[in-house]
């Protein structure tokens, strides 16, 4: 599929497949999805495969859409608020990384916000350094929604003298 076609197609998937999701298939489009920009090579991404146990004990409305793979991201904090702007912004570019590749090979994804809960950071064994930019339920998709209406971008464009 081409780029375009990737990106318009993906969606957020929340009824997954009882099929199985090898973790060393995700792993390695992780591995992929890491050569992502981000400023001063600070790599701030850090990736945690959540067990079954940790994943009864975050009791999710939905168990993550009964995804057969949930893993967490997080994202360094740094040592100023600018660091950990772009640190957010660079890690949310390894995750669409991620969105994409998955995609291309008919897997879904879940970002679930559950993670900026000091309960699931606690849960997690996260430390102050870090924020979890989002608990992630991935698979194959059982059901594919609609794509939700934009806005025309040309609404939030401004072109200056
Ligand atoms: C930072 C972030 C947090 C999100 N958190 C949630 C969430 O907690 N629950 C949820 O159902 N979707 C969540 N989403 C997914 C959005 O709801 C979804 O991307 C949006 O509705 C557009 O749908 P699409 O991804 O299918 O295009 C989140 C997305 C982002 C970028």
């Amino acid at each position: 599929m081409d780029i375009e076609k990737l990106i318009l197609s993906r969606r957020t998937i929340k009824k997954f497949k009882q099929e199985e999701l090898d973790v060393k298939t995700v792993e390695s489009w992780l591995q992929t999805a890491r050569v992502a920009p981000n400023h001063k090579m600070t790599e701030p991404w850090e990736v945690i495969f959540i067990g079954p146990e940790t994943r009864k004990q975050l009791n999710h409305k939905t168990d993550f859409g009964k995804a057969p793979v949930v893993f967490a991201v997080l994202s360094h904090r740094g040592s100023s608020e600018a660091m950990r702007d772009e640190n957010l912004a660079a890690v949310s570019c390894m995750i669409q990384n991620y969105l994409l590749l998955a995609w291309s090979h008919g897997v879904g994804t879940f970002w679930s916000s559950l993670g900026v809960s000091s309960s699931v950071k606690k849960t997690l064994e996260v430390s102050e350094e870090y924020d979890v930019v989002g608990i992630f339920g991935t698979g194959y998709p059982e059901e594919i929604p609609a794509e939700k209406e934009r806005t025309p971008i040309k609404s939030k464009v401004k072109h200056m003298k």
